[in-house]
């Protein structure tokens, strides 16, 4: 593949945070032999797939620490937290679930207390930790996650608060160890950052300019869970269907998802999430004639209206996104459409929300992802005047879900009789006693059978649907 731009960690830098992460092994393992009492780290996540996976990469460098990843942050040495900033919703549970650590350090005065991630990318919200929350150790960025043994290091022998906010420049750093949190399902970032300023969106400013991961380092952490037999394996990005431009690569995601697609072994491949700006009739001939990749499509439409969209500064209108949805339908009729809608963006109208639910019913998505707009300090929309009341928001809201829930119930009943393949993932969590899995399409069945069937891909004959599941008998 040709050169590009990437700004790759230097590798003495990477050098340094070994070096780090060996100081702390070394200071665990003496606390271990002296005390004889295991380190216990807590990771809590919010937020999206982007934030799982940076904290299956904390939780790596976490264990190569020393330290035993904990279920629950009682009696844990290390605490971290990794926040989102989507929602105003999502900043509230994240501060008031780091307003209960407060407790657990009273208990414990050598806890140490770290928050990273998009809330504390934002500079008030720094601001608010330093002056309010004093019982936290340390805070660092979406762009420094790689600087955490050397952030830990410096505040286990320094002891004092550290605030590593991000640069201008946003590296990529290759090799960091991750502690995977399932099995067999895997989430593998091909880029970082986002370039769009959707202007709702504080995305871009809490993780930066867009970087693409090189090819080859991506492909090789493929055939690596490949080989350690991983069956489903997403790729995430904010934008995925700009992978590799504004690093120049000679490969833009049609050819790294074909490329994944033809390798050997028993796995399947998702993406998300996909923008209708960029999304290319030639990515979906790649669905097409690659049977490893799943027939799902997660799209975000956003607005039915055109006004909106522009206003919202998505660079596309819904002729542009009716023409992928047919695209889809015509080449995989049998793709899953899923979609992300926002209602009470600012200035819209009744007759804007009405053209957000005739595009629902004329497009039929599987599944939606609803959202009431959410002001975001620092974004356009947030000083734009004709913010729409909270009354009418939640009243939208409703009537959209509704709609929603009639259509993907009418999907699902139609899926009873059939037998989609399921990737089984073991017992509920909600309910112990099923096993749940989700079909190529990304929908979940609940039915009956043995635990020793996670990881297993097998047909499920569907006898019962709602909304929001399928519910049958495996057919083994
Ligand atoms: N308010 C409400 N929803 C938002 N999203 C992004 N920003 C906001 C906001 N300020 C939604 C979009 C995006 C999804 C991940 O979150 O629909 O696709
Ligand atoms: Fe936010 Fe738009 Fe970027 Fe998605 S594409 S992360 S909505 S700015």
């Amino acid at each position: 593949m040709e050169k590009s731009n990437i700004i790759k960690l230097n590798p003495s830098d990477l050098e340094r945070q070994k070096t780090c992460q060996s100081e702390v092994l070394r200071h665990n393992l003496e606390f271990e032999k002296t005390t004889g009492l295991e380190k216990k780290a807590f990771i809590r996540t919010f937020g999206c797939q982007q934030n799982e996976a940076d904290s299956e990469k904390i939780a790596g460098m976490c264990r190569e620490m020393g330290y035993r990843i904990s279920d629950t942050p009682e009696g844990a040495d290390l605490i971290v937290v990794n926040t989102c900033a989507i929602r105003e919703h999502a900043e509230k549970k994240a501060l008031s679930v780091i307003g209960q650590y407060k407790h657990e350090k009273e208990k414990n005065r050598d806890m140490i207390i770290a928050v990273c991630g998009c809330m504390v990318s934002q500079k008030h919200r720094v601001d608010q930790i330093k002056k309010s929350y004093p019982y936290i150790d340390l805070v660092f960025g979406t762009a420094s996650i790689h600087k955490f043994p050397e952030l830990l290091w410096n505040k286990m022998t320094r002891n004092k608060r550290l605030f590593e906010l991000d640069s201008e420049t946003y590296e990529m750093a290759e090799g960091i160890p991750i502690e995977r949190n399932h099995p067999f399902k895997a989430w593998v970032s091909i880029m970082y950052g986002c370039n769009n300023f959707c202007s709702y969106c504080i995305v871009p400013y809490v993780r930066g300019r867009e970087r693409s991961r090189e090819p080859e380092d991506i492909l090789s952490e493929v055939r690596d869970l490949i080989g350690k037999g991983y069956r489903e394996i997403t790729f995430l990005g904010q934008n995925v269907n700009s992978y590799g431009r504004t690093d120049h690569l000679s490969c833009d995601f049609a050819d790294l998802l074909e490329c994944a697609a033809k390798l050997e072994g028993d796995f399947r491949l998702r993406f998300m999430t996909s923008h209708p700006k960029d999304a290319s009739d030639k990515l979906i001939d790649v669905m097409a004639r690659n049977p490893k990749i799943c027939n799902q499509f997660h799209l975000p439409m956003q607005s039915g209206s055109d006004a909106i969209l522009k206003a919202m500064n998505r660079h596309y209108d819904m002729e542009r996104y009716m023409h992928i949805v047919n695209y889809i339908r015509e080449k995989i009729p049998d793709c899953a459409i899923s979609s992300d809608i926002i209602v009470g963006f600012p200035g819209e109208t009744e007759a804007d929300f009405e053209s957000t639910l005739q595009a629902l019913k004329k497009i039929r998505f599987d599944m939606l992802y609803a959202f009431i707009y959410s002001p975001r300090v620092g974004t356009p929309a947030a000083s734009m005047e004709n913010q729409v009341s909270d009354e009418v928001k939640g009243e939208r809201f409703r009537r959209l879900l509704a709609v929603q829930n009639e259509i993907s119930l009418e999907l699902n009943e139609a899926m009873v009789g059939t037998e989609p393949l399921v990737l089984c993932e073991g017992p509920s969590p909600e309910n112990k006693a099923v096993l749940s899995g989700r079909t190529e399409g990304n929908k979940i069945v609940f039915f009956e059978g043995s635990p020793a069937l996670a990881g297993k891909v097998f047909p499920v004959h569907i006898e019962r649907a709602d909304p929001y599941a399928l519910y049958g008998k495996a057919v083994l």
